[in-house]
């Protein structure tokens, strides 16, 4: 992708609690969890996709605040079940439930309604949804991550976000499949 930069370990984010202390399964990689940690560091945020907490954890620990926005439906999928109370429990344990403001619901329906200075987006690498999602993320907030990009079987995500990099001008930048793109002085709003 044009105008992509990977970080390498001489810029990797520094002061970072150690993402092993988070004691909640995901599929988010330790680079990922500092890169979502340095873009988080006293900001408001917004999280679309909690799932069981594990990202919500990591940037409340940094964040000024973390709205945590999942319908909470079912997971997984061969065996759904609903994750609202092992995600309250979790954020208990991990002692950040004065900086989390869960949110059930669909994000189409909760971010109209928000903004904050970054928003992080983990929805299951579907692109419909992760495409609304984005260009709603976008109206609100500076800085933008999403997940799964470049993921195996998540082509959908990466063409959505390829497609906003280059109609909006944003900067980019790529740990794993975690990027984040943000506007840059050329783009503007
Ligand atoms: C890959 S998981 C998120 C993983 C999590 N961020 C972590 O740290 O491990 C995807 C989540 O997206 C949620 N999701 C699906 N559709 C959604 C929607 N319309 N709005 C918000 N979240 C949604 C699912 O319920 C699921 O919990």
């Amino acid at each position: 992708m044009a105008g992509l930069r990977r970080l390498d370990r001489a810029d990797d984010p520094k002061q970072c609690l150690m993402p092993s202390t988070i004691e909640i399964p995901t599929a988010l990689t330790v680079g990922e969890t500092k890169l979502l940690q340095s873009i988080a560091a006293g900001k408001s945020v917004i999280e679309a996709g909690s799932l069981l907490g594990y990202s919500t954890v990591a940037m409340a620990r940094r964040a000024r605040q973390v709205h945590a926005i999942d319908p909470h439906d079912g997971y997984p999928a061969f065996a759904p079940r609903p994750t609202l109370d092992v995600f309250l429990r979790n954020i208990r344990r991990h002692g950040v439930t004065e900086r989390v403001v869960p949110v059930v619901g669909s994000v189409l329906d909760v971010l109209p309604g928000l903004s904050a200075d970054v928003c992080f987006l983990d929805l299951t690498g579907a692109r419909e949804l992760t495409q609304a999602a984005l260009e709603l993320a976008l109206d609100a907030c500076p800085v933008v991550a999403v997940h799964d990009y470049a993921r195996g079987g998540c082509d959908g995500c990466t063409r959505v976000v390829d497609f906003e990099v280059r109609a909006r001008g944003l900067r980019v930048t790529r740990v794993d499949t975690l990027v984040v793109v943000e506007r840059s002085a050329k783009s503007g709003r």
